[in-house]
């Protein structure tokens, strides 16, 4: 504590002391004011929560003020998000759940086909487009299954990016003109299970990703008395933009340099295998949110194209790669966006490719993209149920001073009853230090805990009231804004960051969140999300609101007898695999909806991970563990320190725990 500080609280308790001549001083420390309910309709939380940007169309507002989802658009048919929780919860299936809607997969498969077959037919593009997907954005059965069957009328086919990958696009594409472009890094096996593949008939490329992939593709080809299909992929020097600008430049993990593809092509020549030499790749990143990012890639990518055909390589493809970008906030900027649409990235890939070849009087060739982000991320939501709230300001709180409190309490009394818009600024920096000298005598012994917890009601206080106050001034939005963060209440959720949403922890990526229900109705508590792990990073404090990003996200008030559904939105990219078991919770209950004219379908569940499942992923046995458990309580029994129908009870909880959901069951 300063000492100018020290004098001024003595003179406030004097002065105090002498306000309350000896008597009891009570006060009631308000809560924020809540505008009347009837001035708030579901238009208003359409633009609070963004839904009508974000959600690309497919995700909106019905007039019960519930989270609908309209794979067709606004004139197809739709479903009512809470209704379908509600008859999910009836048939057994357990919140927190992931709904994947494959409707969705198959308009955004519809979208950018159409947007490529537009721009071909807009500019006079003499070659095709045909794209694959990248297995690795989600490898799930039932999203590869959907993207081969609505797939099939654009011929899409599979990237993959590893072994594994590798046999799941040969067991599932059947389409032999889907192509199945093999990326990553290869041994051997890779390399010679692909090639099989191509003797069979499969549209399989090997595209070499390090010079080694190349020289043992010419072996096992001329073993295997057989011509490749080969590809290279290049290292750009052209960037990328956002979180994933690494994948691209001259230090990228992956590709050739110039003098290798030269080398390459040299190689290819001296083993009479140029014709082998038919795709070009480059990937310069995932989300990329600038189009200018975009084109500058397709014009190196396009020039490089060109140049292999002068040095003789017969290349029929150009492979753009993924990053074509999402759009989580719906701001058109910054990370979590994009400043572009479909429409103008496939413009950009037919038009730049299209004027570089007619420079030099090269041949259009096909385009590939490797989009994945973009075609599955719309499709799946996470819908959690919130299990209770530690509101920091109560709706009634009552404080005393007397005589007898301490003089920080004083203090901060006296800032409470004189806070104005005239010293907003100052009483803000002095409750600031005022709280932290709190801590200070609390943790050197000069104050106790109820002390301690009766000045910290009043900084609550002091601070509901400065938010109040700045709302209306102008010069104020700063600590309004801080305010509004340090005022927010902790809403316990039912789900695990880590399992389910693990890119908000790892690269602080936002999606949207908001209540799927009661949007009728003004939320009038702000909340951080806090997830069941023991992990502090185990939360959701970035939000999207009005456009903005905040750091916690206006709810509705809980009630204790009702559930309060969330969804967290756009997780269909990359969340499922990077998920991991973080205090061993394990995958949700997972249910896959069709939606049709006369309502929806539940076409697949399942069942989320049972505790003794992902207790074997740690290499413990159950059988293993109710032995010892039994053991325990049978000593328990003998030595008279349980009695046999408690051991009875605690073996009967031991067994269900272990065939229980990991989450919490209400
Ligand atoms: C080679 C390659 N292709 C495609 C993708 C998918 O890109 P996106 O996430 O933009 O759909 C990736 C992912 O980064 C990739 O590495």
């Amino acid at each position: 504590m300063t000492k100018e500080m020290d004098l001024t609280h003595e003179n406030v308790r004097q002065e105090n002391m002498r306000a309350l001549n000896g008597n009891r001083f009570t006060t009631e420390i308000p809560t924020p004011a809540t505008p009347p309910v009837e001035e708030w309709n579901s238009e208003e939380s359409a633009k609070l929560y963004g839904i009508n940007t974000w959600g690309g169309g497919y995700f909106r507002i019905n007039k019960k003020g519930n989270v609908c989802v309209t794979p067709q658009g606004k004139l197809g048919p739709q479903v009512d998000m809470l209704q379908l929780m509600e008859d999910l919860c009836e048939r057994g299936i357990r919140p927190p759940i992931l709904i994947r809607f494959p409707d969705i997969i198959r308009s955004r498969i519809q979208l950018l086909a159409s947007c490529f077959s537009s721009a071909i037919a807009e500019y006079g593009y003499k070659g095709k487009y045909q794209g694959v997907y990248p297995v690795k954005v989600n490898q799930q059965n039932h999203v590869v299954s959907e993207i081969i069957k609505h797939g099939k009328m654009s011929s899409l086919g599979l990237e993959c990016g590893s072994k594994p990958e590798l046999l799941i696009g040969l067991g599932m594409i059947e389409d032999m003109s889907s192509l199945i472009v093999c990326n990553g890094f290869k041994d051997s096996e890779y390399i010679e299970t692909a090639l099989l593949s191509q003797k069979l008939g499969r549209n399989t490329i090997i595209v070499v990703d390090r010079f080694w992939e190349l020289t043992e593709i010419v072996k096992r080809a001329k073993i295997l008395e057989m011509k490749p299909r080969i590809g290279f992929r290049a290292k750009l020097e052209s960037k990328g933009s956002g979180k994933w600008i690494e994948s691209s430049g001259a230090r990228s993990k992956f590709g050739l340099t110039p003098p290798e593809i030269v080398s390459g092509i040299n190689l290819l020549k001296s083993e009479n295998m140029l014709d082998s030499l038919i795709l070009l790749h480059y990937h310069v990143g995932s989300q990329i949110n600038s189009i200018q990012a975009i084109k500058s890639s397709i014009k190196e990518g396009a020039r490089y194209y060109v140049e292999m055909r002068e040095l003789g390589a017969p290349i029929q493809y150009v492979d753009v790669g993924g990053g074509l970008g999402v759009d989580y906030d719906g701001t058109g900027k910054g990370f979590n966006s994009v400043n572009y649409d479909e429409k103008e990235y496939a413009n950009d890939v037919v038009s730049i490719i299209q004027s570089v070849c007619d420079e030099k009087d090269t041949p259009h060739p096909t385009l590939v993209t490797e989009s994945g982000r973009a075609l599955v991320a719309h499709h799946s939501v996470l819908i959690f149920n919130v299990l209770g709230v530690n509101e920091l300001i109560q709706k009634k709180n009552e404080i005393t001073v007397t005589e007898d409190d301490h003089e920080v309490i004083h203090n901060l009394f006296e800032i409470y009853e004189k806070i104005s818009n005239e010293n907003l600024h100052e009483f803000y920096h002095d409750t600031l230090q005022l709280k932290n000298d709190t801590h200070q005598l609390f943790s050197f012994g000069y104050m106790n805990l109820d002390q301690r917890a009766k000045a910290e009601r009043i900084v609550w206080g002091i601070l509901t009231k400065m938010y109040q106050i700045s709302q209306g001034m102008e010069d104020a939005v700063e600590i309004m804004e801080t305010l509004k963060q340090e005022l927010s209440d902790t809403y316990f959720c039912n789900f695990s960051v880590f399992q389910s949403v693990p890119d908000s922890w790892a690269v602080e990526q936002l999606f949207p969140v908001m209540p799927i229900h009661r949007l009728t109705e003004r939320p009038n508590r702000r909340a951080v999300l806090v997830d069941l792990t023991c992990d502090s990073d185990g939360k959701l404090d970035q939000f999207i609101e009005y456009e903005e990003k905040k750091h916690a996200l206006a709810l509705h008030e809980h009630q204790e007898t009702k559930p309060y559904f969330l969804g967290a939105f756009l997780l269909g990219a990359y969340q499922e695999i990077l998920g991991d078991l973080h205090n061993l919770f394990g995958d949700t209950d997972a249910v896959t909806v069709g939606i049709n004219e006369v309502g929806y379908t539940i076409e697949h569940v399942e069942e989320g991970d049972t505790v003794t499942e992902v207790l074997s992923y740690v290499q413990y046995n159950r059988g293993d563990l109710v032995s010892r458990m039994r053991k325990a309580t049978e000593e328990g029994i003998r030595n008279k320190k349980i009695t046999t129908q408690e051991a009875r009870q605690l073996m009967k909880n031991y067994e269900d725990g272990l065939s229980g959901y990991t989450y919490l069951e209400e």
